[in-house]
């Protein structure tokens, strides 16, 4: 019989999930295993500290709802998320707009509208008009391309976060026209505070973080054939723009919002303008790095 100790006990583990059949499950667990052990091992993990981290992910499991997901709260305030969506961008075959989180306030389901409505329906603010065009790799228009975006209210809260979150607000969906042209009618981005009232927030106060994402807008952007692209727009001039909370800033995605602008379809309006380019499809993997909630716990334990 092999003797356990400290070292010898990742072999053990290895060993005994060699018999896993999927192979991608294999290879993944016992990644994640030889990691694990080595983060104990490095930082000398205690007793005490293992507790402490099973309370923690205790927590955030027991804060999850179909609305709230503080497990992908957790993950991109890690900067997992981030890394998880740079590693898929890099998989793709052809240049295209930089993917950026889709956060724990994706909703399916958001209102079909027609260019140029707005997708403010309840809440009232500072109108921008934000337009573009979809196109492909050569830069040729996407028709039809279907555009979804969501975006919190002047307080930074999301409908989700809302005392009624099965009301939608701040969301829509848009088809491009023949040319990839899309324009729609939205809230002048602010910037906001991730939610702190769960465990991740606890976690952020306790590293001295300031919790804030810069002004953002999201968009997910699909079309037959190509990658599904998971982005969002940030606002030039934040004053979290360098630090966000959960890295999902990319220089290529930052805008400026234009006071005046006689080429848009609204010239009485600001306007941020963006043109999104969409890689081939080449599998149909999807390109999401989360998931509308309540699609999470509905699904959660039904899994291999
Ligand atoms: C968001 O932009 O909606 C978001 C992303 C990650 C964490 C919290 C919020
Ligand atoms: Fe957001």
């Amino acid at each position: 019989m092999r003797a356990i100790d400290e070292i010898t006990i990742t072999d053990a583990a290895l060993e005994q999930m060699s018999s896993t059949p999927n192979p991608r499950l294999k290879q993944v667990m016992a990644s994640l295993v030889k990691h694990l052990h080595a983060f104990a091992r490095e930082v000398d993990l205690t007793p005490e500290e293992w507790l402490e981290g099973i309370r923690f992910l205790t927590a955030v499991g027991q804060k999850c709802t179909e609305h709230r997901q503080e497990f992908i709260l957790l993950s991109d305030t890690l900067g997992l998320s981030s890394l998880v969506n740079s590693l898929h961008d890099k998989r793709a075959t052809e240049a295209a707009t930089k993917s950026s989180l889709l956060g724990p306030f994706y909703r399916q389901d958001a209102p079909m509208m027609k260019l140029g409505d707005s997708i403010i329906s309840k809440t009232p603010g500072t109108e921008v008009v934000f337009y573009g065009r979809v196109v492909n790799s050569a830069g040729k228009g996407i028709p039809n391309a279907l555009v979804q975006i969501w975006e919190p209210d002047e307080t930074g809260h999301y409908d989700l976060q809302k005392l009624d979150p099965s009301e939608m607000d701040l969301r829509g969906c848009f088809h491009a026209d023949a040319e990839g042209r899309y324009y729609f009618r939205g809230l002048c981005p602010l910037g906001y505070m991730i939610p702190m009232d769960g465990p991740v927030g606890d976690m952020i106060r306790a590293q001295r973080r300031h919790g804030y994402r810069p002004a953002h807008i999201h968009f997910v952007i699909g079309a037959p054939g190509y990658r599904e692209l998971v982005t969002a727009l940030y606002v030039a001039g934040d004053e979290h723009i360098d630090s966000d909370t959960v890295f999902g800033v990319n220089e290529s995605l930052v805008v400026p919002l234009n006071k005046k602008d006689p080429a848009s379809p609204l010239p009485n309006l600001p306007s941020i303008r963006f043109d999104f380019r969409l890689a081939a499809a080449k599998d149909q993997m999807s390109g999401r790095v989360g998931a509308d909630p309540s699609q999470i716990t509905s699904k959660a334990g039904k899994g291999a």
